[in-house]
């Protein structure tokens, strides 16, 4: 892939110290779960933290903070954020759908169009972290937000530790170089279950799979998550499992340990 022929998205210019993409190679991998954790985690403890959800088909983030049926005001012609009960505030292509169940059929132009415009035609305000969660793969939605970050300060890929999922997100990484994101970062999820009966760490999908990508592609390995069954039924009823005492500490561990990585040096 040529990216810079590949075209169209403006640079625009945010104001938010540090900017961070999520993606992955494959769907379903934890990425708006890993994003919106993050979120809240780093919300607590810096100032105005803005989540983008750039995932036009399957915009999942609202319903994960408990604000799908929000609709965001509108303010000299601009869109103003929603304000969640975690000091995150959100933009969405979900807030703008007529219906939940109403599908977007759009082209790759329409969809370049419309990223360009959840950023320049928002009110973001300033902020100390930009997160946007991307759909699966490397296609108009993660280049056109890739081009309007000039590269963003951080991409992080968050896979599963199986082999499929691994490959997949090689291309996702490759995909971050080519871009030119000043920094990445692998994540790994669903790494382990917690025994409820005797404790012992059951690995569902493999072991290491994370951190021998971030070797094998010369990227950074920052750290996995378990497989926590609250984290499902929390999500549906809108509540971030960082926001929760019994199981926030990994989300909260990893969130400080990217924060740490975004304010370094890139390698
Ligand atoms: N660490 C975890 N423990 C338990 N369940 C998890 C964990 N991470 C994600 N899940 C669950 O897995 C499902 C998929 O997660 P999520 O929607 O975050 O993935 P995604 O990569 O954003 O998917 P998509 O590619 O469709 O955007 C959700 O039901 C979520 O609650
Ligand atoms: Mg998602």
């Amino acid at each position: 892939m040529d990216v810079e022929k590949a075209s169209a998205a403006k640079k625009v210019k945010i104001t938010a110290d540090k900017t961070l993409m999520v993606l992955s190679g494959k769907g379903g991998v934890g990425k708006s779960t890993v994003a919106v954790n993050l979120a809240v985690a780093l919300a607590e403890s810096l100032g105005p933290v803005g989540l983008l959800d750039a995932d036009l088909h399957g915009p999942n983030v609202p319903k994960l903070l408990g604000v799908e049926h929000v609709r965001p005001e509108v303010r000299d012609g601009k869109l103003i954020p929603v304000e969640t009960p975690y000091r995150v505030k959100v933009v969405s292509m979900g807030f703008l759908l007529p219906q939940r169940d109403s599908p977007l059929i759009w082209r790759g132009p329409l969809k370049m169009k419309a990223i360009q415009q959840l950023f320049d035609q928002v009110k973001w305000g300033k902020l100390d972290l930009l997160v946007v969660d991307l759909p699966p793969g490397t296609g108009d939605e993660p280049l056109s937000v890739a081009q309007i970050l000039g590269g963003a300060d951080g991409a992080l890929i968050v896979t599963t530790p199986q082999e499929l999922a691994r490959l997949d997100a090689s291309k996702a990484i490759s995909f971050a170089r080519k871009v030119g994101a000043k920094r990445i970062g692998v994540v790994e999820n669903m790494s382990y279950l917690t025994c409820p009966h005797c404790g012992k760490e059951i690995d569902l999908f493999g072991k290491g799979g994370g951190r021998k990508l971030a070797e094998e592609m010369g990227v950074e390995f920052l750290g996995s998550l378990p497989f926590v069954p609250a984290v499902i039924g929390a999500g549906d009823r809108g509540i971030p499992a960082a926001s929760l005492e019994e199981v926030r500490e990994p989300f909260v561990e990893l969130a400080l340990q990217v924060w740490e990585w975004l304010n370094r040096e890139p390698a």
